[in-house]
């Protein structure tokens, strides 16, 4: 998809689309033409595991995500579907909305649908909003660190806007859908993804300081960088559960070191030499922790300053020292990761490479220079098939600006 704006029709967006409306008049037979919407996913080059301990983090959306077709109904139930092969239809009245999750992909666009009910009644028009037909597709591998989550929540918020008129301030369509992770899924997840959706801007790295979600644009050098993303194809199913475990182990150092540093209000705010004094008061897996997040909030701030002096070398680097971190004192990685991360560090023209997401599988995101695309990716896959017997998935992404309507 190409670099786009807010809104507006772009042809490579009609003819992602299109194939989608013709899905939805499949399986929505009758009546009038749905509405198109696409919302991105993400991708975050520096700030791991930052955003839950109020640091500073830097993502960018990619042009992959989730395809929305949306028609308003004349009564008031509200119908979702989704063309992947294993996700059942869920069907819901606007008047008697479910209170508990029901563990399938729909809890996530369901949580959206209550959220933003919610902000109708405060507002005063629950009554008027219609049911609505939605078709849910998209290009996004899932459970893959690319946020297809937020993707999914942004954009069903973006959608359930424009159809009921709600006139919803971009940050208001990004707290919904974080709202609707936290509440209804049931998630403990940061803000960071919701934030990269929902703000994105293609040619920038969104810098998102998690502490007092002040944000802004880092200029990527598009001209010259290109993005790559590269899937192991592993997926780990307690891949949540430790997610969890490392939110409670970061709290858990961070209410120790807390004690020795008055004022600081987060794992971000302590010094490292508050840690290494007090680290043996620690467990060691949280001490472990804490040595992952401390230097990650310092390297995060040498990657931004390096991109701001044009150093993409100097950026790079704090890429490949981030993913050693994950590995070593985060222990997120796995040697399918830490084998396309050290191809990557082999492979001339990539200029940095680490683990995207939450890391137990899913993809490491490479910056690469221009013209040497094929050579690195090549490189890659030689090297993992050799030991995995298997290829892994690579391809180079496009930028994105971030969820919007698409007409064709
Ligand atoms: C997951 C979470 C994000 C963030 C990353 C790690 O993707 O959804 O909020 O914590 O892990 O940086």
């Amino acid at each position: 998809m190409s670099a786009n704006q807010d809104s507006g029709t772009h042809l490579e967006d009609a003819q992602v689309l299109r194939p989608h409306a013709r899905e939805f008049e499949r399986a929505f037979a009758g009546g009038a033409r749905a509405r198109l919407f696409f919302s991105p996913g993400r991708i975050n080059l520096m700030g791991a595991h930052l955003d839950y301990n109020g640091g500073p983090v830097m993502p960018t959306a990619v042009d992959r995500g989730t395809f929305l077709a949306v028609r308003p109904r004349s009564d008031r139930r509200v119908v979702f579907a989704a063309t992947m092969a294993d996700a059942r239809p869920l069907e819901v009245d606007l008047d008697a909305l479910p209170r508990e999750r029901t563990g399938q992909w729909s809890d996530y666009p369901l949580g959206v649908l209550v959220e933003a009910c919610a902000l109708a009644r405060v507002r005063g028009c629950a009554s008027d909003v219609q049911g609505l037909d939605i078709l849910f597709g998209g290009n996004l591998p899932v459970g893959a660190g690319l946020s297809s989550s937020a993707s999914i929540c942004v954009g069903t918020a973006f959608a359930v806007d424009a159809l009921w008129g709600l006139g919803l301030e971009r940050l208001e369509i990004v707290d919904i859908a974080l709202r609707a992770e936290r509440n209804f899924v049931g998630v403990q997840c940061g803000i960071m993804d919701p934030f990269a959706v929902g703000l994105a801007r293609a040619g920038s790295l969104l810098w998102l300081d998690c502490k007092d979600q002040t944000s802004a644009y880092l200029p990527l050098d598009t001209a010259n960088l290109s993005i790559g993303v590269a899937d192991t194809l592993v997926r780990r199913e307690l891949a949540q559960g430790a997610f969890n475990e490392r939110v409670a182990q970061c709290r858990e150092a961070f209410e120790m070191l807390a004690r020795h540093q008055p004022g600081a209000e987060c794992l971000r705010d302590i010094r490292y030499d508050t840690l290494t004094a007090h680290q043996h008061e620690l467990s060691d897996e949280c001490a472990r922790r804490a040595h992952h997040v401390i230097p990650e909030v310092a390297r995060t701030f040498a990657a931004k300053a390096a991109l701001e002096r044009g150093d993409v070398v100097g950026f790079g680097a704090e890429m490949f020292r981030t993913h050693a971190s994950l590995r070593e004192f985060f222990e997120v990685s796995v040697p399918e990761l830490d084998t396309l991360v050290q191809g990557a560090e082999q492979s001339e023209g990539c200029l940095g490479a680490r683990l995207t997401g939450a890391g137990f599988g899913g993809c490491v995101v490479l910056l690469v220079r221009k013209g040497s695309e094929a050579s690195v990716a090549a490189r890659l896959a030689a090297d993992f098939s050799l030991r995995f017997g298997y290829a892994p998935k690579i391809d180079y992404f496009g930028g994105d600006s971030g969820p919007r309507e698409v007409r064709i």
